[in-house]
């Protein structure tokens, strides 16, 4: 991730949504009666709902609307999943220890965060040693220097015990798409077996992060939507046409290491032509997220897709895009778009006892020749003794690998474990060279991921939407999020403790609730101050029932837009049908 300086009023605006956060209950650091810990944050009422609104969101775009299924596998696995993955070696951060006082930071941080360096994370831990003494940087804790104390890589996975005892360790997992690749052999049974095929979780993921920071930006438990879609490199395309129009930021790894490089104000259609996003697959699902990030509240003039530089791609990824937003002058990763070509499936299958692959039927069966072996057993036998089963093997391997072997009158086959060379005669091998017909082939399908970060984007989604204005002399803060994942669509307030305006009200409410809207009802303070409330929590609609409501024949209620603060005169007879309509953005209450 790359850094900016952080501007003063901005950071302000941080600090003030995160106390917002707290006290109306969108999300708060978890356990606080303990003291609270490190990277673990609990969402209140409305952060969970605006959570699982952005969820909902996200599965019937990547899941319903393409088309593809979604699971929900557990969050602990064994270590053999992680040993084929390649968490268990490769899935580390940089570690600083401070010879003081003891606190551990992450190394990569510390240098980006004190020099001009963008990227540490892609730089060798002998080369971050090297910037941190001749930078003399210090503990960001206590101040005491840093130079010179080791740089290490610390495994990022939580490791726990399967049962009793310690004979069988297992891993949360550090990303929910583990859980898909596993699955795979039975997943491509559910998809009949047919390329191409997209499998989408959303589940949580931990990371034992070094040095978790800003609330829920970087935490060690949070949730991932991914989506796993399986191609045939060789045969699918994507439907690039749909997005080709789809106008988007790129700051490719090329302008970031120029110079004078610059951000691009490109469609996807023209980013593909000019080779500028290389992968198509990476390219279709830029264009389907970028009007998506739009239509869940991400401000478009902060946000932007990043290539990662070649030594900051993950340890399985070909090429990488993360989709980025700005928050107080920062930019922060909120997706990745990874090419994960055969990588993962390729690792389980050579690991486990399943087959990763997928049988491909040709159009027509084709003729094939096959170098095959039928050795003289009489002639191994005394020759090799016991060896002499490792010897057809080699054969066999030879013959499907290098015919050009077998061309002379001797074969050379080296055994495992032994460095001599044994020469077999030809004429006792059997080789030969047949014709076949057959119907197709097994591949190991290609894999293409987008992997978004919930919690950051939630985040994201409450600092764009945050407002403050003045309204009849006061000033007041409200959130100006979309109707789509507000929390609660609809405040319901009775003027006052009336039983003949409480009845109404209820029975407004229940009207609401059964249109499937969200709906609070506040009867607790003057209007004034409820109001408050509900802009506060990003409400976008407030019914006040008065007077006028149960005197006059037509019985009509206050409507009041949260933004512009508006009110209008409504029948109560259609408003849930009315203010549906506006949450299904069929209406617009300006037209009222
Ligand atoms: N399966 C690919 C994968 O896990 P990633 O870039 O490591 O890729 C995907 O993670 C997304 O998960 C990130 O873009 C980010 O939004 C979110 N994420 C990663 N680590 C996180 C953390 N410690 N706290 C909150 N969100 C995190």
């Amino acid at each position: 991730m790359s850094e900016q300086t952080r501007s003063e009023t901005a950071e302000q605006t941080s600090e003030k949504l995160v106390e917002l956060a707290k006290r109306r209950g969108y999300f708060f650091q978890s356990s606080g009666a303990y003291g609270g810990v490190g990277g673990f944050y609990s969402f209140g009422p409305q952060g969970a709902a605006l959570k699982g609104n952005v969820e909902d969101a996200w599965r019937d775009r990547f899941a319903v609307q393409e088309g593809n299924m979604e699971i929900d596998a557990p969050t602990i696995m064994p270590e053999p999943v992680f040993e084929a993955s390649g968490h268990l070696d490769g899935f580390d951060d940089m570690l600083v220890e401070c010879p003081d006082c003891g606190e551990s930071h992450r190394a990569d941080h510390v240098v980006e965060d004190n020099t001009d360096y963008e990227d540490a994370e892609s730089l060798p831990i002998p080369e971050v040693e090297e910037v941190i003494a001749e930078h003399e940087l210090v503990c960001p804790s206590c101040g005491a220097g840093l130079a010179g104390q080791a740089v290490e890589a610390f495994n990022l996975m939580f490791e726990t015990n399967i049962g009793p005892g310690d004979s069988d360790p297992g891993y949360l997992r550090p990303e929910t798409a583990q859980g898909i690749f596993v699955e795979f052999p039975r997943l491509k049974e559910y998809a009949r077996n047919q390329l191409p095929f997209g499998v989408t979780q959303i589940g949580r993921a931990y990371r034992n992060e070094i040095s978790p920071r800003r609330s829920i930006i970087r935490t060690r438990e949070f949730t991932q939507a991914e989506l796993e879609y399986f191609v045939d490199p060789e045969e699918d395309e994507p439907d690039l046409e749909s997005v080709e129009d789809v106008e988007v930021t790129l700051y490719p790894a090329s302008e970031q290491n120029s110079e004078d490089g610059g951000e691009l104000e490109i469609t996807i259609g023209e980013a593909v032509d000019e080779g500028i996003i290389a992968n198509e697959w990476v390219a279709y699902y830029l264009g389907v997220a970028k009007p998506w990030y739009g239509a869940v509240g991400v401000d478009m003039d902060r946000f932007r897709f990043r290539q990662h530089l070649s030594g900051e791609r993950a340890h399985y990824a070909a090429d990488c895009w993360d989709a980025e937003s700005e928050i107080d002058g920062n930019w922060i990763e909120l997706a990745g778009f990874a090419y994960r070509s055969d990588y993962d499936l390729s690792k389980h299958d050579e690991y486990s006892d399943d087959r990763f692959t997928i049988f491909k039927q040709y159009d027509e069966p084709k003729t094939v020749e096959r170098a095959t072996v039928d050795p003289d057993m009489s002639y191994l036998g005394p020759e090799f003794g016991g060896a002499a089963g490792d010897v057809v093997d080699e054969l066999e391997t030879l013959a499907e690998r290098d015919r050009s072997a077998f061309e002379g009158d001797v074969v050379e086959i080296e055994l495992e474990d032994e460095s001599e060379t044994h020469e077999i005669p030809v004429e006792k091998t059997g080789f030969s060279v047949d014709e076949e017909t057959i119907a197709g082939e097994h591949i190991v399908p290609h894999v293409v991921e987008p992997s978004f970060g919930v919690d950051r984007l939630v985040y994201t989604v409450l600092h764009h939407a945050y407002r403050e204005d003045e309204v009849d002399g006061e000033e007041r803060t409200y959130l100006e999020l979309e109707p789509e994942v507000a929390p609660t669509f609809v405040g319901v307030f009775p003027l006052q403790n009336d039983d003949d305006l409480e009845a109404v009200a209820d029975d407004i409410v229940d009207d609401l609730r059964d249109a499937g809207l969200s709906v609070t009802y506040d009867d607790s303070g003057n209007i004034g101050r409820r109001y408050r409330r509900q802009d506060e929590v990003g409400t976008p609609f407030c019914v006040t029932v008065d007077y006028e409501t149960i005197e006059n024949e037509e019985t009509t209620v206050t409507v009041r837009e949260r933004d512009t603060t508006d009110q209008k005169r409504l029948p109560v007879e259609d408003l849930a049908e009315t203010l549906a309509a506006i949450r299904e953005g069929n209406l617009e209450f300006e037209d009222l």
